[in-house]
């Protein structure tokens, strides 16, 4: 098998990278991501000179670009290509709308000028439900979407092309909506590794209003798993949610990273929230089990006490992520390469 993998620098494309390739000896992938901010060849490194892995500069949102990697022949298409910061997207919703709505656009119609078609895994998010009340249900995936930030709201519209693709052409596609990931190699801008890194810092902790927010979590890896089972055994046109059946409140995590760091719970200082702050994310896992035969396998307390250790031993990595020094690094990567 041979697997295009968009966005394999990012955070959870490169643990999807990283593992497929443990995971499958005789496969074989094509990365191919912009490395905008959130792309970083750093995330790769230790797979530097590996002849399964080839990186291949480009952007999902030009369809010449995806013609030029397509040039060669793939068995599947994994898409996590996205701009996912919801507070950016408050900012600005455009470069969300290019890269998740119009970005998957082009990658669905390349996969459908493919003679026979392949495999499209289109990687989505539990945002797309949008909030969830306290003590209702997880949404399953028949739930209406109901999107609340510009970002949500671009990838609800993706996964509504991914969707009408496999109708109306029967493209082969599966989506994938998983809840709030942790782990090794995720950009300091998100929760966990921002309140991490800057516990070790000794700055502020920047809870957003009372931090009540709750959110459902998983490790990235049991994430990737999960992406793989819907790429291999996920059926055609089919919607797969990934829980972790972890609901936690955000003040929770953030004083338990106090806790495992060792900082001084001083540091934790409530800032102005969010604008339309969803109160609450939960997604069902129970069709993606019984279906696709899949589980995470890690306990959220011994999953998060890793993640801190994780940042602890690699403070090289997100010192050069937040002081900006790694983009050097990426342009000195990339020379070499293209010299
Ligand atoms: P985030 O990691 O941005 O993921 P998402 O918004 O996609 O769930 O945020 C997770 C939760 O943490 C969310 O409720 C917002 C909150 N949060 C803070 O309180 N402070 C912060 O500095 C950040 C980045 C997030």
């Amino acid at each position: 098998m041979r697997v295009l993998v968009t966005g394999g620098f990012g955070f959870i494309g490169s643990n999807f990278v990283r593992l497929l390739l443990r995971e499958r000896p005789d496969w074989s992938v094509v990365n191919v991501d912009l490395c905008t901010y959130a792309g970083n060849p750093a995330n790769l490194e230790d797979l530097a000179g590996d002849p399964r892995h080839v990186f291949v500069r480009g952007d999902v949102a030009s369809a010449e670009d995806v013609r030029g990697v397509l040039e060669a022949p793939v068995d599947a298409i994994v898409h996590f290509a996205a701009e996912s910061h919801v507070d950016r997207s408050i900012l600005s919703a455009e470069p969300f709308v290019r890269t998740n709505v119009l970005g998957t656009m082009v990658l669905l119609d390349a996969a459908r000028e493919r003679s026979g078609g392949c495999r499209f895994v289109h990687v989505s998010t539990d945002e797309v439900y949008g909030s969830l009340a306290p003590g209702a249900p997880a949404f399953t995936e028949t739930a209406a979407l109901a999107p609340t930030s510009p970002y949500a709201a671009s990838k609800a519209a993706a996964d509504h092309l991914a969707l009408a693709y496999a109708r109306t052409y029967g493209l082969d596609v599966v989506v994938t909506r998983c809840c709030n990931n942790y782990g090794p190699f995720q950009f300091p801008e998100k929760l966990v590794p921002l309140m991490v890194t800057n516990a070790i810092e000794g700055r502020e902790l920047p809870v957003y209003g009372d931090g009540s927010q709750v959110r459902d979590w998983i490790h990235v890896e049991d994430h990737c798993f999960g992406v793989l089972a819907a790429l291999e055994r996920g059926r055609a046109g089919e919607i797969y949610n990934f829980g972790g059946r972890a609901e936690r409140a955000n003040l929770d995590i953030v004083r338990r990273i106090v806790a495992l760091v060792g900082a001084s719970p001083t540091l934790v200082t409530h800032v102005t929230d969010r604008p339309a702050h969803d109160r609450r994310y939960a997604v069902d896992p129970g069709k993606a089990e019984a279906a696709l035969g899949w589980r995470p396998s890690r306990g959220f307390e011994d999953g998060l006490a890793e993640t801190v250790r994780w940042y602890v031993d690699h403070e090289p990595w997100w010192r050069a992520v937040k002081d900006g020094s790694y983009r050097a690094f990426y342009h000195a990567w990339y020379e070499e390469r293209t010299a």
